[in-house]
């Protein structure tokens, strides 16, 4: 089976499970699980191994829940528990979650993460809206066979990829929300500060080891897409060391702020 069948196959099983099909998707990020119970009425969940080409979860902090959430009278799949290229999956894994959330029926992916920051004008535990992204990850999602028929072709069209509709709708609603350029590398390891001086002089404010690859296979089926990073610590050189239990802590800490961000990202679909 294809990468694209398979999500279409989880997408079905999504819906069935899960009691109908759905209006948006929320990835979490590190640092961001606990945000599902405050968003809304959670009305199933299952856990994300018994759909398709999902896999339990193996870095502390991302549990793997596929949870059926109420936003404001929206049908929101939250989706904890991400694989990363860090890992060891290749890019078809890293993007199956959010191919079969658009097979589910979301016709907007939001995707959130844990991000380093290098613009001082961001302070730890400040959401930031992702502007725009810079993919150094070296891979795409669209690299290999071409999609198959009744799917776009793989060129795909990345002006404009974090919905500016969204994001001014957001801004709107809360001008303290920052809007940043995201840098994603492969990872694990954090970056070295020679790196985070030449990611700052490329024009980004945040660094991170995700979102990049899922924001492109949302926009090559069509959704639109919308990112926010909770700034977790001051990129290397720039702050004190960096550890992940720091990254998890920092999350805790700013629960209710990314919350109340994250939801009126939702309504503003
Ligand atoms: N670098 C890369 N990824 C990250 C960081 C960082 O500083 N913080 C959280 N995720």
């Amino acid at each position: 089976m294809n990468p694209f069948e398979r999500a279409e196959q989880a997408g079905a099983q999504l819906i069935e499970q899960l009691g109908g099909t759905f209006d948006a998707a929320v990835v979490l990020g590190s640092g961001w699980a606990e945000v599902a119970q405050g968003l809304g009425t959670v009305d199933a969940a299952v856990a994300a191994e018994s759909i398709t080409g999902f896999h339990p979860p193996s870095v502390p902090g991302h549990g793997g829940t596929l949870s059926a959430v109420n936003v404001a009278n929206r049908r929101v799949l939250v989706m904890a528990g991400r694989v990363h290229l860090y890992e060891g999956h290749p890019p078809a894994e890293v993007v199956h979650g959010v191919r079969a959330a658009v097979a589910a029926g979301c016709s907007t992916v939001v995707l959130t993460n844990a991000a380093g920051c290098m613009n001082p004008a961001f302070g730890v535990g400040q959401p930031v809206l992702i502007r725009d992204h810079i993919n150094l990850t070296g891979q795409s999602p669209l690299f290999g066979p071409a999609p198959p028929e009744g799917y776009a072709i793989r060129f795909t069209d990345l002006t404009d990829l974090y919905s500016s509709r969204i994001r001014e709708a957001v801004l709107e609603a809360d001008p303290s929300v920052g809007e940043g350029v995201y840098a994603g590398l492969m990872g694990p390891h954090f970056e070295t500060p020679a790196e985070i001086t030449m990611l700052a002089r490329m024009g980004a404010d945040l660094v991170g080891m995700s979102t990049v690859l899922e924001a492109i296979a949302v926009r090559h089926l069509g959704a639109e897409v919308a990112g926010v990073s909770l700034v977790t610590n001051a990129a290397a050189g720039m702050g004190g060391e960096l550890d992940h239990q720091e990254v998890l802590d920092a999350g805790q800490a700013a629960q209710s702020r990314v919350t109340a961000v994250l939801r009126a990202v939702i309504e503003a679909l």
